[in-house]
Parts: structure tokens; C-alpha cells; sequence
């Protein structure tokens, strides 16, 4: 996962700058991947009390391990933050996520959240988001909902994917991204989709870009 070296250092000090948001009695929403992976350990050495809710299974195994105070999702109506890597950020502030299959889980809690921040390293920020975008679909009728997505472009399911936590098929779609407002839209219309990995600008409070030693703070939504 390019964890190593000068890029895990700078998912590193992210994850620090990011964990220092975290305030007493908090309740924080985790996202899912190695950045992520780095914010636990953060957020454990920083020892603030907090309560916290996973996007995936794997986050709540790593946080549990590392003894965090991680609860269900259920009853929980709104967090105060949530914090969460992603696989391309554009200078406007659309973001792609999913390349870990939970990208529908971390939009519930990104959208749950008070103020949604993204933690990346520098080799996340792009010119022009680019394919794959990820697509969660229902099980239930895939090849259906498969052929559906072809009319909005060439989609193909992840190869060895397992299913997403919720059990959804994962796939990627694998066309030109262009105007991300209306491919968003194009890809949520489809019965069957779950939810794609794009994230808007409006849903993302700050972008936190790790570049060597220091942070690159971008602030999105007012
Ligand atoms: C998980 O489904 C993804 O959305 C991740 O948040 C994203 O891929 C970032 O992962 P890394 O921190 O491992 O790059």
C-alpha cells in the first residue's frame, strides 16, 4: 500500500495533525486504510477520551486491539468529526474513494459528521481525477445492474473483490471522469447502485495533505 518510507511518513504526520482535532467526549467517525491505520496509532498516543465508530471491520478489529472505545453505528445520529484517507483529491475538493470497497459506509459517516476530514499523503492530490471510480452494487440482480452501468460507461467488477461489508459486489468504472457533478448523478441513477466513490466538496470540512514534514491544510466546505 506505499506505506513505507517517505510516503508512510508523511501518512504519518497527518494522522497526528488530524488526531490533535479530536477533543474530550467526542464522538468520531474512523475511516478505512492505511492512513487510517497511522490516525489509531495517533489517536492512541495522543489518549484523549473519546468514543469512536468504524467504517469497516478491519478498523474496528485494529481499533479494538489498540483498546479505543469503538460502538455500533446503530442509535448514533450525528458525530462530531469523522476523519478518513482517499485515493484522489481534486484542487476543488472532489475526492475519490473505495480503492478499500468501503467507500459506501464511509459516505454514510462522512455525511454523519459535523466536520469530515480527509487525511492524505502527497501522492493523493490530483490535477483531474482520473479512473477507477468505485462502484458498490447490490448483489441482488448484479449482472442486471452491470448492464444497466454499461449505458453510462465501461464498468468492470473488481477482480478477487471481496464483498464490500455490507455485502455488495465492488466494481470500478472505468471511463473518462469529467464533470464529477454529473457523473456522480449518472451513477446514482442507476437501480442497483449502492453508492459510487465520489465525494463532493460540500460533504469534505478539510484536506490535510501531508508533504514531507509538514501539513498542507486545505479548507473546503464553509
Ligand atoms: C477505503 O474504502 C478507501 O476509501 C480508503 O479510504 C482510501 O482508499 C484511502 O486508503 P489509503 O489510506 O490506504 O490510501
Amino acid at each position: 500500500m506505499g506505506d513505507q518510507g517517505a510516503v508512510g511518513h508523511e501518512k504519518s504526520v497527518v494522522a497526528r495533525a488530524a488526531a490533535g482535532l479530536v477533543e474530550p467526549g467526542m464522538t468520531v467517525g474512523l475511516g478505512t486504510g492505511s492512513t487510517v491505520a497511522h490516525l489509531l496509532s495517533a489517536l492512541v498516543r495522543r489518549g484523549t477520551p473519546a468514543t469512536y465508530v468504524a467504517t469497516s471491520p478491519h478498523t474496528e478489529e485494529q481499533a479494538r486491539a489498540l483498546r479505543l472505545r469503538v460502538l455500533p453505528f446503530g442509535t448514533i445520529e450525528r458525530f462530531d468529526l469523522a476523519i478518513d484517507g482517499a485515493d484522489q483529491v481534486a484542487p476543488d475538493g472532489w475526492l475519490v474513494k473505495g480503492g478499500g470497497a468501503a467507500h459506501t459506509r464511509e459516505k454514510v459517516v462522512a455525511a454523519t459528521a459535523d466536520r469530515f476530514v480527509v487525511i492524505v499523503d502527497s501522492t493523493k492530490p490530483v490535477a483531474v481525477l482520473a479512473p477507477p471510480v468505485p462502484i458498490e452494487i447490490l448483489s441482488f440482480g448484479g449482472a442486471s445492474t452491470l448492464r444497466r452501468l454499461a449505458a453510462v460507461g465501461p464498468v468492470r467488477l473488481r477482480s478477487g473483490a471481496v464483498p464490500s461489508p455490507d455485502g455488495g459486489l465492488i466494481c470500478d468504472y472505468l471511463g473518462a471522469v469529467g464533470d464529477p457533478e454529473r457523473l456522480a448523478a449518472a451513477l446514482q441513477s442507476v437501480p442497483g447502485v449502492v453508492a459510487h466513490g465520489l465525494f463532493p466538496p460540500r460533504m469534505v470540512a478539510d484536506v490535510l495533505v501531508g508533504r514531507g514534514d509538514e501539513v498542507e491544510w486545505r479548507r473546503t466546505a464553509p
